[in-house]
């Protein structure tokens, strides 16, 4: 009789996350020619680096069994009204943005649209993103959102010293902008030597320098006068940037009105929960005539075969994956969904809602500061919309421990200083209980309503914008719930993402985001935390980050974790930063050699040239292996300037190298240190360590191996991974200090733990699937590549093989043979797949001409026969174009994608609507129809225009 343990189903979750079931794994594997997973392994890995110390991983769990142990530790949060500020504040996620688009996988599964025809959704939600910067901020220029504010601050500072003509090598820092703005801001100033001078804003002009930086309402409120000190910066030749808070900017005088260069922030307070951090969107405005040296993505309006508009991603040419180590910024994962949720709330409320709020926040702010001062408390802020610093003397501390028992956080500015901060969520009844909190019996004076008759308020009529925000017709038309969830529910319908079919994104590792992982998310003991709140109120956060910290070493090996990376590329930057304060620490600062192999992702170089190191390449071999003369020579070469080597395992050329414990030896032996860069992690996960195999830092996508989903182009999360003598180097918090040995090293994000409340979804992950589930997940991986592999490499050349012929997680197969036979090309098969229904793999990396296939352990055998049979089908359809049966330039390759409008139209073609539109009979019962036809790039980057074309644009 079957046992009661097996009767309880604890793997149950395993067999959902993987896709194909024993029987198929077992005719899988017959296909591969393997008699098991294991001996698969074994065919696959090099030897050397098998063998290593076991995963020591609880048991996998149930869906419930782990909902009910994190929601055991979500109750350990307290959730207490947030009136602290600093850059987070309450607000309310409208709840039609809530369930159709934070919880609904058909916008959080999607990837960043480099396939723009099948992503026309989330560009136009992007592109509204940018309306909405551009019309607060009054700027000509807006990108897609970056990482956070104070790494935008960062952007802003590094490209200020790109396009400024001062040869000074100081910046200008407002001493009252947001502390952990100021933190990342040094961490990027140290490795370029740039010296940063603090002040106040009337104190700029006395200083020579290449920018300067104003926080905008200040952290303690304060609306300064700006206008004199920009000026006073642009007169020297320097850029002046104002971090903005958006909701402020709803009522005050624009950014480009006080005739700032830059304006960035974060539109976390746009719908978007605090999350302990994380993640939010920040964004990034400017004038026209630096659009070319603009940080980070830009969406842009083009035309499509028709002659439509049609949205794409615009000037990529200034991008880490073109640009590499001379790239403008290293954004590759970013926060797209949260920049679409941004966008969907001002579309939501439009400019009266919006304004409704803002004044709202402001007229409580007012009243609350008004009866302080009619009670005798002295209101140090003068000017200002949101946030008041007020002086209680002695009796601070007794007011801010007063506020706290009635479940108020507020800010200690100083011994003798409380700051208040007031958010969307904020009532009369907080102003109430807030003023009894700090005086006590004398707030039994007060009334609300007697203040207000009053209409008090401390925004002087000078200091008000008087140009009209959000006139584009969709901020106004979308207001009731209807109308709102049909608009979500139309651009969501333009976007092929994983609920619709596999997308087999090499080095993306787009595997099932289960929805048992998703949802702690929107919980509210996570969602409404603020990043500085008391640690007596985030012991549940703490634990939670404890507890992954210690699943992540048992899988990595590594000694530390760092967990506030918010991307791989910042993962990669904290790593660098870290072995570069090692060598410091060691008297060895001059090491500053990054070697980085030929075939790196563009964020390896762009990384390396952030940390101000000078990049030298590695050749690869013919198998695509790191060439390890070559290697040996440049080590050799560079030997007393080696600061350390980037490499990808398994590679990008999605193979196991032989030689790795080698590499890493060599570099090892000239001083060097081995950053590890853990795209690939997915290959490795239970069966290797990649601390046992040599390396010293790696960062590991949480958005890749570890199940975030991808938010149509982020978020995500990339903790670094250390050993034991680069932990003390690790980036910490100004404001929130993490305790250990590296206390008092700069950060590199905003947020000490990054965007912490997405960290639930890997928490869930590794739960569930335990040890056993992940090493099983580990190889379904390896074998759904090889078997792609086998199976396709009757019609594509497979490109790199390892040993026996094995690849790793993924497959590169080369199509150059075929375009030059019969002049299709990479992206005709690739925009051909979307008739199919599929997203096209990786195109042109990291070997151009190519595709990079990583199908994921989660996709089943019926999945990947179904894409199997399309690429055959293409094929087919190839060798028609060879035969000359179809024109080479009229051929359904060729006029891909097409659209609904396109196959009922004029039809003078030499194949038929059927063979365009459907061209297997599967198709049919899911069929995807791309929303516009193939997009011109080049007439895209011609035209920048990155604001919402008007609605005539589209008739
Ligand atoms: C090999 C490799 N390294 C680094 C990155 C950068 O990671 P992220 O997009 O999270 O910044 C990627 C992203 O695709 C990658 O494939």
């Amino acid at each position: 009789m079957t046992p009661l343990s097996s009767l309880e189903n604890h793997n149950e979750f395993i067999h959902r996350h993987i896709g194909p079931d024993e029987a198929e794994i077992a005719s899988m594997l017959a296909t591969v020619g393997s008699a098991s997973l294991d001996e698969l392994v074994k065919d696959t890995l090099p030897a050397t680096i098998l063998g290593g110390s076991p995963v020591a991983l609880p048991d996998a769990v149930t869906e419930e069994a782990a909902l009910a142990e994190l929601r055991r530790i979500a109750n350990k949060n307290v959730i207490a009204r947030s009136f602290i500020g600093m850059g987070y504040s309450e607000t309310i996620t409208p709840k039609v943005i809530l369930r159709n688009v934070m919880e609904n996988p058909g916008w959080y599964t999607a990837y960043t649209p480099y396939q723009a025809e099948i992503s026309q959704g989330r560009l136009q939600a992007l592109l509204n993103f940018q309306q909405v910067v551009l019309d607060l901020t009054g700027l000509e220029l807006a990108n897609a959102s970056l990482l956070d504010e104070a790494t935008a601050a960062a952007e802003a500072m590094a490209m200020a010293r790109r396009v400024s003509k001062s040869k000074s090598n100081r910046f200008f820092v407002d001493r009252d902008a947001l502390p952990q703005t100021i933190d990342v801001m040094k961490t990027r100033a140290q490795a370029f030597g740039w010296e940063l001078i603090y002040g106040t804003a009337a104190e700029a002009k006395d200083h020579e320098v290449f920018g300067a930086l104003f926080q905008y309402p200040n952290v303690n409120g304060e609306i300064a006068e700006l206008e004199g000190a920009i000026a006073a910066i642009k007169a020297m030749g320097g850029l002046t940037a104002l971090a903005t808070d958006p909701m402020a900017l709803v009522v005050l005088k624009s950014p480009a009105a006080l005739g700032a260069d830059v304006a960035f922030g974060s539109l976390q307070r746009f719908g978007i929960p605090m999350g302990f951090g994380g993640p939010h969107a920040a964004y990034f405005a400017t004038k026209d005539e630096y659009k070319r040296s603009v940080p980070g993505r830009i969406i842009g309006v083009s035309v499509d075969s028709a002659g439509n508009p049609a949205l794409r991603m615009a000037l990529q040419t200034r991008e880490q994956h073109i640009r590499r180590e001379k790239a403008n910024s290293n954004i590759c994962t970013s926060q797209a969904l949260l920049a679409n949720m941004a966008g969907f709330y001002a579309v939501y409320h439009g400019p009266v809602g919006l304004k409704r709020i803002a004044d709202r926040i402001h007229r409580l702010t007012a009243i609350f500061a008004e009866g302080l001062k009619r009670v005798g408390v002295s209101v140090q802020t003068r000017h200002f919309f949101d946030t008041v610093v007020i002086d209680l003397g002695a009796k601070t501390h007794a007011a801010y421990e007063a506020a706290l028992a009635a479940g108020y956080n507020l800010r200690h500015v100083s011994s003798s200083q409380l700051g208040v901060s007031f958010g969307e969520t904020a009532s009369r009844d907080d102003v109430k209980a807030l003023w009894t909190a700090l005086v006590g019996d004398a707030a039994k004076a007060l009334d609300v309503d007697l203040l207000d008759q009053d209409r008090v308020t401390r925004l002087a009529p000078e200091l008000l914008r008087q140009d009209a925000i959000l006139s584009h017709p969709v901020f106004n038309a979308h207001h009731t719930e209807t109308e709102m969830l049909r608009f979500l529910k139309k651009l969501q319908n333009k976007d092929l993402a994983l609920d619709h079919s596999m997308i087999s994104l090499g080095s993306c590792t787009m595997k099932l985001n289960a929805t048992a992982e998703m949802i702690p998310v929107t919980w509210p003991e996570f969602g409404s935390i603020h990043p500085f709140a008391p640690s007596t109120q985030t012991r549940g956060y703490l634990e939670l980050i404890e507890g992954l910290s210690e699943q992540l070493k048992a899988i990595t090996g590594f000694d530390e974790i760092c967990m506030q990376p918010n991307s791989g590329a910042q993962g990669e930057y904290a790593g660098l930063l870290a072995i570069r304060r090692y060598h410091e620490a060691r008297g060895e600062g001059h090491r500053n050699i990054c070697l980085i192999p030929q075939s790196a992702h563009g964020t390896n170089p762009a990384t390396a040239q952030m940390m101000s190191m000078q990049v030298v390449v590695v050749a690869c071999d013919e198998n695509g292996n790191v060439n390890v003369a070559d290697l040996k020579a440049k080590a050799e070469q560079h030997s007393k300037n080696l600061s350390c080597l980037m490499i990808t395992y398994p590679s990008t050329h999605g193979v196991f190298e032989e030689a790795i414990r080698e590499i890493c030896d060599v570099i090892h032996s000239h001083g060097g240190q081995v950053y590890m860069d853990g795209a690939n992690l997915n290959a490795l996960v239970a069966l290797v360590k990649p601390a046992e195999i040599g390396a010293d830092v790696s960062h590991m996508n949480l958005h890749k191996t570890f199940c975030i989903p991808h938010g149509g182009g982020g978020p995500g999360m990339g903790p670094i991974g250390l050993k034991a003598h680069l932990a003390p180097y690790m980036a910490n918090h100004v404001v929130a200090p993490v305790d250990g040995p590296h206390r008092g090293q700069s950060a590199v994000s905003a947020a000490p733990f990054g965007s912490a409340s997405i960290l639930v979804i890997s928490w869930m992950y590794i739960r569930m699937m335990g040890g056993n589930g992940l090493k099983k997940a580990t190889q379904t991986a390896l074998l759904n590549a090889n078997y792609m592999a086998k199976l396709l490499s009757a019609d594509y050349p497979v490109l790199y093989t390892g040993k026996n012929g094995r690849v790793a997680h993924e497959c590169i197969i080369d199509l150059r043979p075929l375009k030059a036979e019969t002049g299709v090309t990479e992206v005709d098969i690739a925009k051909r797949l979307m008739d199919y229904g599929f997203h096209a793999p990786t195109m042109s990396f990291p070997v151009p001409g190519t595709f990079m296939i990583e199908p994921t352990e989660s996709e089943s055998k019926a999945e990947l026969d179904r894409f199997i049979e399309a690429m055959h089908s293409i094929r087919a359809e190839i060798s028609k174009v060879g035969a000359g049966v179809w024109p080479a330039d009229n051929n359904p390759l060729r006029h891909a994608p097409h659209t609904q409008f396109a196959v009922i139209g004029q039809w003078e073609r030499p194949y038929s609507r059927e063979e365009a539109a459907y061209p297997l009979t599967w198709v049919r019962d899911n069929k995807f129809w791309p929303s516009v036809g193939r997009i011109d790039d080049a007439y895209g980057d011609r035209n920048v225009v990155c604001s919402c074309p008007s609605i005539e644009a589209y008739s």
